[in-house]
């Protein structure tokens, strides 16, 4: 048996693939194209993928009929198709629980430091440009008191708010279905239709997944309806929010600042937002620790290796 691995991954992964079958890696640690990848997969019977490696009708057609399992090493699988490989009998799994944690920590960096200007600050300093202590010099909002507003309450969605919660914040949260009575009680949270969180939080923070439905979840009367001192933090999809739009929204003055960790087009990041200071942008390195890393590769490891054994998914998408 074949199991493709469409990059380098940390080595407890690969021990573990190698003893359950002949492992075929492409060592690149950045994106593979696409005429490598569909070389790559062909004959496979499960595939571990990245975020961006595109799984669709072409790439499970060049992998052929043997394949069974497609082991996302993400939490998100909007590169999947998921309906074609279950139309196939291929079982689609992604790594929910083990980021939790780091892309919490994550957006809590983002939003103390789109709150309390760290990144601006840094470029100042570095830019040479004179400054000195003063009462009213880079005033920042505190976070006691304000109202966090997530937009999906999942497993990251939670951790933010626990951590937000420490901070001295207030939390609600919008989401398609109430969180269990037990979590909206112990985070205080008040669930409330988007319109409203939007008009009432202080920082509203993106935990959402990427599905047609949140595709621009957040455009220009989203960002109007918003504060104009509330910051937006974005560390779930790019394109859950409408860039150009939160570029204009930041220029004028119609929010006060955000933090991206993500973008519509990755790489590729709106030049519209590179020259503005009330924008914190990180590389999409939410999950992006040792510790998780290997979590996330053990995890589409285990998956890919209980498809194959017959046992079934450990973790399977829950659309399937
Ligand atoms: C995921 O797992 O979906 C994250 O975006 C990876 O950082």
């Amino acid at each position: 048996m074949t199991i493709a691995v469409t990059n380098r991954l940390p080595e407890p992964a690969l021990a573990a693939l190698r003893e359950a079958a002949e492992l075929r890696i492409d060592e690149r640690t950045e994106a593979v194209p696409r005429p490598d990848l569909l070389r790559l997969v062909a004959g496979a019977e499960a595939i571990l993928t990245l975020l961006h490696d595109r799984v669709d009708e072409e790439l499970l057609e060049a992998a052929g009929p043997q394949l069974r399992c497609v082991a996302n090493v993400a939490v998100g699988y909007d590169n999947v198709d998921v309906e074609a490989a279950v139309r196939r009998g291929v079982v689609v799994t992604n790594t929910p629980g083990v980021l939790d944690d780091a892309t919490a920590d994550l957006t809590l960096a983002l939003i103390l430091a789109a709150t309390r200007r760290v990144a601006e600050g840094d470029r100042l300093i570095r830019a040479g440009r004179p400054w000195t202590w003063g009462m009213s010099f880079m005033l920042g909002s505190g976070l006691r008191g304000k109202l966090l507003g997530i937009v999906g309450l999942g497993g990251i969605g939670r951790r933010v708010a626990e951590r937000a919660r420490a901070f001295g914040m207030e939390i609600a949260y919008h989401s398609r279905h109430p969180a269990p009575a037990e979590v909206s009680a112990a985070l205080g949270a008040e669930r409330l239709p988007l319109d409203e969180l939007l008009a009432r939080a202080d920082v509203v923070s993106l935990h959402c997944p990427l599905t047609p439905e949140t595709r621009h979840l957040i455009g220009a009367g989203e960002l109007a309806r918003m504060k104009p001192t509330a910051v937006l933090i974005n560390a779930a999809r790019g394109p859950v929010v409408d860039e150009p739009a939160l570029a204009e929204a930041l220029a004028a003055g119609e929010i006060a600042s955000a933090g991206l960790d993500v973008y519509e087009h990755e790489p590729r990041v709106e030049p519209a937002l590179l020259g503005l200071e009330n924008v914190v942008l990180s590389p999409h390195l939410g999950s992006a620790t040792v510790e998780t890393r290997t979590a996330m590769a053990e995890l589409a490891a285990r998956n890919a290796i209980s498809v194959l054994r017959g046992e079934g998914p450990l973790t399977p998408v829950p659309s399937q």
